[in-house]
């Protein structure tokens, strides 16, 4: 039988994104909206179906899993899904597993998260001003996120911080936050801000393009073109003079739809097969009415089949969000 994930367009599906909970500790404003419902515990997934269908995954050829939310480390019981995940690391069945945080747990969990095998994981922090923090996060604590970075490091993680670039919000702080982050040994990566689900924040007015980043950084800085793939959208640049790495992560500017390699599951166990689309396939159903490990994967190469050729994102049309769920739920 094939085992590999190859979708209509030949592309190869070799990375998962498991988004384990919708909820939050903060709020990001361009992320959930003010007044954000979280689902009712009979919806999510357990650990253990987790677990069942990201295995799924790895037995059809996935080799990359990364853990989101929502807040990964708020899910209860998150260290036994990625102790019982990591087994497949011993295994050889998975290359890597890692996760996306905003960081703000990150001082209790890092030394567990490097002790079973996690060995890069990404922390988002948009700004490191205290104020601006508690703004954009609506009442987040920035010394949280910065002892949970140290203490990561200590545990010896290698980190890369995530920004989304904001045109009013932290446009001008960019090179002082890569400057903080290589400065420590940090990789950079800066992201467009993607119109996902309505939130209060005006995205279209908060967009910036990082074509025009990456113009205004090379007029004082040398930019060069780096060849690492780490399986994700980024493109990456070594700045010559901090001597770290910076990534571009660029839907709108540059849209990178042709090499995807990724699917995103949700914590209700809804595929996700482009994260700017509606396609939905429903694997919790085929779960709870007693499927097979051939019917779940019967069910997820129906759903990459049919993975769209990509998003249809669009900033300063004056157009709802073309997709209504909200990041918090996808897990970017
Ligand atoms: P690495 O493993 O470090 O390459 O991570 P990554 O960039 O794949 O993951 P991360 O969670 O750090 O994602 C950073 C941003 O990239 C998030 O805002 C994601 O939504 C965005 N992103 C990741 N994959 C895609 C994609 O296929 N399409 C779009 N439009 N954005 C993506
Ligand atoms: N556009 C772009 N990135 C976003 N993220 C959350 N919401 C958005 C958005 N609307 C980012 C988070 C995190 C990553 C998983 O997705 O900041 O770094
Ligand atoms: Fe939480 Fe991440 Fe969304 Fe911010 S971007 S609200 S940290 S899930």
């Amino acid at each position: 039988p094939r085992s590999k994930l190859i979708d209509g367009f030949g592309r190869e599906v070799t990375y998962l994104r498991v988004s384990v909970t919708d909820r939050c500790d903060l709020r990001c404003v361009y992320c959930m909206s003010e007044h954000m419902t979280f689902l009712p515990k009979a919806e999510v997934l357990t650990l253990e179906e987790l677990e069942r269908i990201a295995s799924a995954f790895v037995g059809l050829g996935v080799r990359k899993l990364r853990l989101t939310g929502g807040e990964p480390l708020m899910r209860k019981g998150f260290m036994t899904l990625v102790e019982d995940l990591s087994r497949h690391l011993k295994s050889g069945g998975l290359d890597e597993i890692t996760l996306t945080t905003n960081g703000t747990r990150l001082a209790a969990f890092a030394e567990d998260l490097a002790r079973l095998g996690v060995r890069r994981i990404n922390v988002s922090l948009d700004t490191l001003k205290p104020d601006l923090f508690r703004r954009l996060t609506r009442g987040g604590d920035l010394a949280k996120v910065l002892a949970g970075v140290e203490a990561a490091q200590a545990a010896g993680l290698s980190l890369k911080i995530n920004a989304v670039a904001l045109r009013d919000d932290n446009a001008a702080e960019i090179p002082d936050l890569i400057q903080w982050a290589h400065g420590r040994g940090l990789d950079m990566t800066l992201i467009e801000t993607m119109p996902l689900g309505e939130v209060e924040a005006d995205r279209t007015d908060q967009f910036l393009s990082l074509a025009e980043v990456r113009r205004t950084l090379a007029s004082y800085w040398t930019l060069t073109d780096l060849p690492l793939n780490t399986g994700g959208p980024a493109r990456y640049v070594r700045v010559e003079e901090t001597g770290g790495r910076l990534g571009f992560i660029t839907p709108l500017s540059h849209n990178f739809c042709e090499a995807c390699n990724r699917v995103r599951l949700t914590c209700t166990g809804t595929l996700h097969s482009c994260l700017g689309r509606e396609d939905a396939a429903d694997l919790r159903a085929v779960l709870r009415a007693g499927g097979s490990d051939a019917d779940l994967a019967d069910a997820i190469r129906l759903a990459i089949d049919a993975k769209p050729k990509g998003h249809d994102f669009h900033i300063g049309r004056g157009e709802a969000p073309a997709v209504t769920r909200h990041m918090s739920t996808t897990g970017g």
